[in-house]
Parts: structure tokens; sequence; C-alpha cells
């Protein structure tokens, strides 16, 4: 006799900004479908709206084991990832075990780097999705790094990083050494990126993949991880998905947006006042720290280039300096307020929505990759860790819709992007962005690829239910 079971999923990102936010967004989109919803974030990374979109979407949180006052930053990753395998995992254990939710848990859906996810949900005899906040493309790289490490090929050493590099299948002739993820420079065998490596290869015990990204975009990289995964599911940009859904929106603005920080909407006014298209927006995401120096020479890059800015600086960016020092320096910027505004933390995907906005100088993050494509807004990318090394070489080398900065950061280099970017030298990547805005928006409209394989998602998430 078929069990009636309705289906309620589990979804658990990792606990921080970049992953919180496209796992939030997948969140409603599936209560928005009538699929019950439990979003667990952690105490201090908690998600806490001031109600629920939907009466399908439930919000609890765990501790991760770590005291209050940690400061759970990039610099101390190997504390923080120690915790959540540990700490956090019996936790979440705990709390699943003593769950008495009805309908009970049929599905988890984990975040790639939060393999505890999938560990439960086997111990509970439920199905396990992984959900990767990646591109494919790096996606892609991850799954093939160890098959590099075999051959030798990885680590390289940290001088020489233009030659080309070869081997990665469906890249070929495409990749100089620096456009590799920063892990498979000479720290390879250090914790943080084992664990990460480890990651990616317990995904693989999920029944599914789920990634934010699209068909038409990243077509022949989802081809290639249809070989390790029996499903895939390209559903991005979720942000845009989420907008197109009626579901935690009023007056035409996100009432519900994910964001972990408070939004200065000063800068909201201060665009405004620009001239359509002058302002190069500059973000670097939620984690990625800054020296004073490379503070800097980006401060002269941006004043010599010529254009308006809107920088946001969080309070954590720069590395080793307190909140007073940066402010004082940034208060010695020779410019007039009406040519710059530098705010701790922006309403990002507004902002890059505003026609006062040009281009967009980032860290080629996945989400705002994706934020930028979505808007139409040309890029330049200045990758700090992670998987936007290979996110910032697709941007300026196949998609062809901003320029890599790859390592480099010093006052003539900014500004002389500044000025290819927001000078109209730049027709090549304007009508590439525009082409590729465009298939992003039609694969969120209702006959989009992005909604039909969300719709699969669904279909199969009700089958497992019952
Ligand atoms: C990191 C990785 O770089 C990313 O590629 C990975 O998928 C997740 O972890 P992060 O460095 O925070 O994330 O960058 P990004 O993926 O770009 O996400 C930043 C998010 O914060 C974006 O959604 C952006 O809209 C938001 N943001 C950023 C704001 O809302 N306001 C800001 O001022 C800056």
């Amino acid at each position: 006799m078929e069990d009636p079971r309705e289906p309620h999923v589990l979804i658990l990102p990792f606990p921080a900004q970049g992953h919180t936010k496209p796992m939030l967004c997948l969140a409603k989109l599936l209560a928005s479908a009538g699929v019950r919803v439990t979003f667990l974030s952690t105490h201090h990374n908690r998600c806490s709206p001031s109600s629920s979109p939907s009466p399908l979407l439930r919000f609890v949180s765990i501790s991760d084991g770590l005291p209050d006052d940690h400061p759970r930053s990039l610099e101390l990753i190997g504390e923080f990832l120690l915790s959540i395998k540990t700490a956090m995992k019996a936790r979440l254990r705990e709390f699943l075990l003593s769950e008495s939710a009805e309908p009970p848990l049929t599905c988890v859906i984990a975040d790639g780097i939060m393999s505890i996810g999938i560990d439960v949900a086997e111990e509970l005899g439920v199905l396990a999705i992984s959900f990767r906040t990646f591109s494919a493309c790096c996606l892609w790289t991850f799954f093939c790094v160890p098959t590099f490490i075999h051959e030798g090929k990885l680590p390289f050493p940290d001088d020489d990083l233009d030659k080309e590099f070869h081997g990665l299948p469906g890249a070929e002739g495409l990749l100089r050494r620096r456009d590799l993820p920063s892990m498979c420079r000479s720290q390879i065998e250090s914790n943080p990126y084992r664990y990460f490596l480890d990651e990616t290869t317990t995904m693989t015990r999920a029944s599914a993949l789920i990634l934010n990204t699209f068909d038409t975009l990243e077509g022949p990289m989802l081809s290639r991880l249809t070989t390790i995964f029996a499903n895939v599911y390209a559903i991005g940009p979720l942000h845009a998905l989420a907008a197109e859904s009626d579901i935690g929106h009023s007056s035409g603005r996100t009432a519900f947006v994910g964001s972990l920080r408070i939004e200065d909407r000063s800068c909201m006014t201060w665009l405004d006042s620009q001239a359509s298209r002058s302002v190069v927006y500059v973000s670097f995401g939620s984690l990625a720290k800054i020296t004073i120096d490379q503070l800097m020479e980006l401060r002269h890059g941006l004043v010599d280039g010529g254009r308006p800015f809107l920088w946001v600086l969080r309070e954590d960016a720069i590395l080793g300096e307190n909140e007073e020092t940066v402010k004082s320096l940034l208060s010695e910027l020779k410019v007039p307020s009406e040519r710059r505004c530098v705010v701790n933390w922006a309403p990002q995907e507004e902002v890059l929505a505003h026609p006062a906005v040009g281009g967009f100088l980032s860290h080629g993050g996945w989400n705002s990759t994706l934020e930028s494509i979505a808007a139409g807004i040309p890029m330049i990318c200045w990758p700090h860790t992670g998987d936007q090394q290979i996110n910032s070489r697709w941007v300026s080398e196949v998609w062809k819709i901003g320029l890599d900065m790859k390592d480099t950061c010093d006052r003539s280099t900014v500004e002389t992007m500044v000025r290819t970017l927001m000078e109209d030298k730049n027709e090549e990547i304007m009508k590439s962005m525009a082409r590729i805005s465009a298939l992003s928006s039609a694969s969120v409209v209702s006959e989009g690829s992005s909604s039909k394989n969300l719709g699969r998602l669904i279909e199969n998430l009700r089958k497992i239910g019952r």
C-alpha cells in the first residue's frame, strides 16, 4: 500500500553568507511549490527573518560548537571546519533524532561542504542530495584535482604561475597555473584544502546534485558532471528564479533577501544622484580580506580610474587592522563625496540593478558573478581564494563578460581595467554580457530550463515522500 507521507526537506547550508543565500532561495522556492522545508542554520549565522514567507518554511538553528566570540574567519578556518565535523555533527544528529515534526523528514539537502548532512541522512535512512554553491566549471575542476595530484601535476610551486596547465578535460588550452583554484598552489596538502577535497569526494554519496547555474551558461561542464551524478539539477540563478516566484516579495522589493548583515541603504540614495552607467561597484563578497597595502593600491587605482565608485568595505575586511584605522585611511580619499560612497554592506542585488551602475569590480564569488550576469553588468575580477580563480578565468576567456585581474592589484592595473571596462572600449564584453544576461533571464521564466529542472527536482522529492 502507498505510504501517504508528504515530502519534508531539511536544508543544511554551510554557515556563511555565500552559502546561506542561494540555499535560502531554494528553500523559498520549494515551500512555494508546497514542499515542507526546515532550514537549519547555526546560532552564530542564524537566519531569522521576522516572519517566514510561507507556513511551510520553518527556521531552526543549532550551535556550531565554537564559543560565541570565536571569529570564524578565513585565518581560523581549520578550527571552524573541525568543529563542524565533530561538535556540530553531534548536535545535528541529536536534533534530528529528537525531531518530532510532522510529516517526518524525507530528504536532506546538504551543502556540498557539509557532508555531515549526508552522514546523518544515511544514518536516518532518508535521501541525501548535495547542493554545491560553486559554478559547474569549478566543481568539475575540484573533481579532477585528485587525478592531477596522482599524476604529479599538483601542487606546483608558487613561481611561474603563467605556465600553461594541461589536462582538465573540457578546458584544453584555456588554463594557466594561476587559473586553478588557489589550493592547487604549494599549500595543497594543508588541512583546510584537504577538507574541501574530501568533502568533494563525499558528495558523490548523495543521490543527486543541485547547482546554482543554468544549462545555457554551463552546458558542457554540466554534462561532465552527469558522469559523476545520475541526477544533476541546474536551477540558477536562484536569486532570479526566486524573484520570478511571488514568495517573499512585497512592493516590488525582495522582502526576504537572505542577507546575514545589515544593509546600509544610504548608498541607494547616493546612486540616485549619479549619471547612467557611470558608477563602478566594488565588493569582494562576505569573506575575502585584503592587506592595507592592497587597500591603498585599490584606493589609488579607483580614484585614478576617473569614475565614481561605490565600495563595500566590511569592518572585518582588512587584515590585521582595526576599523578605526581603516576609516581614517579612507577619510583621506582625495575625492569629493559626490564621486565616492563607502559602506559596510550594501543591498547588492539592488545596487547591480540600479541604472547608475556600469561595472562591477568583484572577487568573482559565484553568487556575485551570477548576480552580475542577471543584471547585465560587466565585471572586473580580482579573485582571492577557493572557486574564484576558476570563475574569473571563465568570466574573461569563456563567457567574455569581463576582465580578469588575477593576482595583481597595483594602482595602474586597477586604473587601466576601470578605464577599459567603463570607457566604451569594451564592445565585445558588452555584447557577450547582453547575450548571456538574456539567456539567464530566459532560464528562469516558467518554460525556462532552470524552472523545468526545479520542477523535476520537486517531482522527485514528492516521489520519495510517498
Ligand atoms: C564564497 C565564494 O566565493 C562563493 O563563490 C561560494 O560559492 C560561496 O562562498 P562569498 O565570498 O561571500 O562566497 O561571495 P559570493 O558568492 O559572491 O557571495 C556574496 C553574497 O553576499 C552575494 O549574494 C551578494 O549579493 C551578497 N552581498 C555582498 C551583499 O548582499 N551585500 C554586500 O555588500 C556584499
